[in-house]
């Protein structure tokens, strides 16, 4: 959608965003750049807290002043549900309300890191065979990166610096956020925070959203999944985090992801006390397990590596259940449908959960391939035949489906 058009579109309404999450930051940035005010935040489960500024609002407050004083966009995960919502209020999809992926449909994961520090079994890096393990973006490729990425979609409204990588192990990265944050652009970085860094540089780089990940409270509990990591540095690095977010970027959104398995349920009480302590937003989610290529290889009678056997058994939600579930849903298109992976060798890989299959890859490099032509190499992927042939192209949202209940009122 062009800047214009959507300008004439909201007219002399007042522009909320219902979303207090990183796609909600990434569309206020995407606003800002193009010169439109955005006048707050919804959200059913953060209402009354502060976003970017904003005192978030609970939806019903926002809706009850009607289509003809509010313009929305939905910057939500649970953007059908929320469609819903606004429809039964008298707003119509196009003319009072649009939705993120409307706005900005594609999304382009960057990975300026292609290797990790850790081995989680949850994850390829721990669990597959040797996959890309393509070194370290420059920052002169991330240039000429995102310099194609403005050109050809214009409210891009944010840029993703990690896939199957460890970003903040790329010297270049505070470099490259920079220069991401004064085009205007939203820059989002998630770490496992195990490792030693100049984290200061990072921060005083000022991401718009930087998430921890990890997996347990203790030493013992964290590192069944996160292996080779270690916790104590992690609180360490969180502690510091606090500290320098509050001298260098009191705006960075920091939330620690904190990835539910059968053997971790009682550490979270722990970490979102800590979480509270520190300042940082806590969420909890379903722990699935990829990479999506032995999903794939699991549904068609390929047993799956031994790894990934032994990960499998710690998730609250089976894989053979996830994958009925994926069969059975209706709701959900593919969970990557317009999401791409830019390696930190330029290559594009079609899907953001496969790993190494190595049809997966688009372009051998992004920067000489039109988006239109990148579209259609999508469109005809042999592997996202296969993938939706045997029904696994929605295994992810069996996870996502679970919500974030466990915690998320902590
Ligand atoms: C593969 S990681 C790469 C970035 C970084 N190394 C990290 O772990 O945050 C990308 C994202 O996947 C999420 N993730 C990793 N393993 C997961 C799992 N088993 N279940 C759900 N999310 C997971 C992480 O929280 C992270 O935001
Ligand atoms: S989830 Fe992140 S930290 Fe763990 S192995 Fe994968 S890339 Fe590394
Ligand atoms: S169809 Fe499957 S492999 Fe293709 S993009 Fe979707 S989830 Fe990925």
């Amino acid at each position: 959608m062009e800047a214009e058009v959507f300008s004439a579109l909201i007219g002399g309404r007042k522009l909320y965003v219902w979303g207090s999450g990183h796609f909600g930051t990434s569309i206020y940035y995407a606003m800002a750049r193009i010169g439109i005010d955005v006048s707050g935040f919804v959200d059913t489960n953060k209402a009354g807290h502060e976003f970017l500024g904003f005192n978030v609002m609970k939806p019903d407050d926002i809706l009850a002043q009607g289509k003809d004083n509010i313009f929305i966009i939905i910057s939500a995960f649970f953007t059908d549900e929320i469609s819903k919502i606004c429809e039964a209020n008298g707003f119509c999809h196009s003319n009072d309300y649009l939705t993120h992926a409307d706005i900005n449909p594609y999304y382009f994961e960057v990975d300026v890191a292609g290797c990790c520090n850790l081995r989680c079994i949850t994850c390829p890096r721990g669990n597959s065979p040797a996959g890309p393990e393509v070194g370290m973006m420059s920052f002169a490729s991330y240039e000429k990166v995102l310099d194609k990425l403005l050109r050809e979609v214009p409210l891009l409204s944010d840029i993703q610096f990690y896939s199957w990588g460890e970003p903040l192990l790329n010297p270049k990265l505070p470099q490259m956020i920079s220069h991401t944050v004064s085009k205007g652009i939203a820059a989002a970085v998630s770490s496992n925070l195990s490792l030693k860094c100049s984290l200061e540089t990072v921060v005083k780089a000022s991401p718009t959203w930087f998430r921890v990940s990890l997996s347990g409270a203790d030493d013992d509990t964290y590192s069944v999944i996160h292996r080779l990591g270690d916790l104590s540095l992690v609180i360490e690095n969180l502690r510091q985090l606090s500290v320098l977010r509050a001298k260098f970027a009191p705006e960075m959104f920091v939330e620690v992801n904190y990835h539910l398995y059968k053997h971790n349920l009682g550490g979270v009480a722990n970490m979102a006390k800590l979480c509270k302590d520190l300042g940082f937003v806590f969420r909890t989610n379903y722990a699935y397990t990829d990479p999506l290529d032995a999903i794939i290889d699991y549904a068609g009678g390929i047993p799956l590596p031994p790894k990934m056997e032994e990960g499998r058994q710690y998730l609250l939600l089976g894989i053979d259940e996830a994958i009925e579930l994926s069969q059975q849903s209706g709701l959900h298109d593919c969970v990557s449908e317009n999401r791409f992976v830019i390696h930190s060798d330029l290559s594009l890989r079609r899907c953001t959960h496969l790993y190494n299959n190595k049809s997966s890859i688009l372009a051998e490099n992004f920067l000489e391939i039109p988006l239109d032509e990148i579209f259609f190499r999508a469109n005809n992927c042999e592997v996202c035949r296969i993938c939706r042939r045997h029904g696994v192209h929605r295994f992810h949202f069996a996870y996502a489906d679970k919500g974030i209940e466990v915690g998320s009122e902590l």
